[in-house]
């Protein structure tokens, strides 16, 4: 059942909307990202930050992009050029705007490739095309044949790379599996893929914890891996470098500051409750997260190398954990190969859920601006995306470059700017009107000061240290691949606000606005 308000696709049940939202913000991040983030930073010290940052940024920024989202959709628009004009009647509100267009797009463009990695990786275990470690050794040894295995995957280079044929076309094959769902719009195709995949995906996450607890090695147990992640450690406080490291993962994870919430949330009717909705959407997030990321790959390399080589495995890469670790110590196991079928096909799942959502600002930006038809603007932005990919396919250094201005610093400066555009421009009472407008719960009043106060100044804080502490080395970066992705993303830029005015001029000509 479809239905349209104001020409405009909405959620068809409550129970689709929360699924699509959790889809959204379950992804990577929650498998791959946090368990690297939580080991390199102290476990323990990581975790009493982390919490915080939910607290204080993650919950607030959450019902505020849902309001905000909900607010231009019934105003006819889904993403930040137009909503940010409609919530701050200035000339530069719409260039803003454009940083919700840029942020979801530059991070689909390696998303969607380490996406396809997972893809790739569980059709290769189904089939039981996968290394086998050859017994003891260190763990460096032991490991090997699996680095070797990604290293043949996704090919190395200094300057350029060049993957395997068959890493190109599983790259292709994902990129027509999101055409697939996307597609078929909103609730025929988000919501009812996101019905059966998160279902799914919890329970394949279930199975897998419950296997990595029965793991018993001679070097210890799963459950001091929890130890590691659980014991409180207060002597890291006061490092600068965790509480940004356990901010960045809270944007990272419940998807903030990308637009991409938003963009989901303009299609909830109007008067339909967000409080408790957002609420529960970023609880099962986080469940996801602590509960089924926390218990998979750091208890698990505990268990099978102890806690000093699961941390040093963390730091050394950010997919040595997830690509290398984890399938090597599976593989070990009795149906080991149908186990790290099970993870990456678990990991394939976030990760499909998560790159539609990414995709859908810039489908909804065409649709909604241009007034071009579903089917076009999928085409079309699935087009951008596969395209502008080859540069970090082939590029090395590409990869990270973009995580780092989109993925990393942009967010938080995104976030930054839709609370106060939010609580100050558009009007602190207006606001806490419109988060609580058809609400199942009302939120506690103590948040009004937490948004307008609390998380701005928290946010201003971490942009500031952070700052401090990397831009000089950023800016020390001299090599030319770093510059032309540089180059690559601010192009990028240009082109999504010349589309915005391009938009605006053409409904001016057919006096719309
Ligand atoms: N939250 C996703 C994850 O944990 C990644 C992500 C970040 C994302 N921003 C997003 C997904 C925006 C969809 C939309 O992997």
């Amino acid at each position: 059942m479809q239905e349209f308000v104001n020409g405009r696709e909405r959620w068809a049940t409550r129970i689709g909307l929360i699924l699509a939202m959790a889809g959204n913000a379950v992804g990577l991040g929650n498998f791959l990202r946090f368990p690297v983030q939580a080991a390199e930073n102290g476990g323990g010290a990581f975790m009493i930050p982390y919490i915080i940052a939910f607290l204080i940024i993650g919950i607030p920024l959450m019902w505020i992009e849902w309001a905000i989202g909900r607010y231009g959709g019934y105003h006819g628009h889904g993403t930040t050029p137009a909503i940010f004009h409609l919530l701050w009647r200035n000339k530069f509100s719409k260039v803003i705007g454009v940083f919700g267009l840029w942020i979801p797009l530059v991070v689909i463009i390696y998303y969607l490739y380490i996406e396809s990695w997972t893809l790739g990786y569980a059709l290769k275990f189904l089939i039981g095309l996968v290394p086998t470690p050859t017994g003891e050794g260190s763990p460096e040894e032991y490991m090997k044949p699996f680095k070797e295995f990604l290293e043949s995957y996704v090919g190395s280079g200094d300057e350029f790379i060049t993957p395997s044929l068959y890493a190109y076309i599983m790259f292709l094959i994902t990129a027509l599996i999101n055409i697939a769902i996307l597609i078929r719009g909103i609730s025929k195709g988000i919501e009812t893929f996101a019905r059966f995949a998160m279902p799914t995906l919890f329970f394949l996450a279930v199975i897998l914890v419950v296997r990595v607890f029965t793991l018993e090695t001679e070097n210890g147990s799963a459950i001091e891996g929890l130890g590691f992640l659980w014991n409180p450690d207060f002597s890291k406080l006061l490092d600068p470098a965790v509480w940004i490291a356990a901010s960045g993962q809270i944007f990272f994870t419940l998807s903030l500051g990308f637009g991409a919430i938003i963009t989901y949330a303009s299609y909830i009717k109007k008067n339909q409750d967000i409080t408790l909705s957002g609420l529960t959407a970023s609880t099962l997030n986080e469940t996801a997260e602590v509960i089924l990321g926390g218990s998979l790959a750091i208890p698990a390399a505990v268990a099978f190398f102890g806690v000093a080589n699961a941390v040093a495995i963390a730091q050394s890469g950010a997919f040595n954990l997830g690509f290398i670790s984890l399938p090597a110590i599976f593989v070990n196991m009795p149906a080991g190969t149908f186990l790290g079928f099970l993870w990456f096909f678990l990991l394939f799942f976030a990760g499909l859920t998560s790159s539609i959502a990414l995709m859908q600002p810039l489908i909804a930006f065409f649709e909604d601006e241009f007034g071009m038809s579903r089917k076009a603007s999928v085409l079309s932005t699935v087009g951008i995306v596969f395209f502008s990919a080859h540069l970090v396919i082939f590029l090395n250094r590409s990869l990270d470059e973009m995580d780092f201005w989109a993925g990393t610093i942009g967010v938080v400066f995104f976030g930054l700017l839709e609370m106060v555009i939010f609580m100050w421009i558009f009007g602190g009472e207006r606001a806490w009107e419109e988060i609580n407008r058809g609400g199942i719960i009302k939120v506690p009043r103590v948040y009004y000061y937490v948004m307008r106060y609390i998380t701005p100044l928290f946010l201003i804080v971490l942009l500031f240290t952070w700052a401090k502490e990397y831009v000089p080395s950023i800016l020390a970066e001299t090599h030319w691949t770093v510059w032309v992705t540089r180059f690559f993303l601010v192009g990028l830029f240009l082109f999504l606000t010349l589309m915005v005015f391009l938009a605006d001029k053409k409904k001016k000509e057919a006096g719309v606005e």
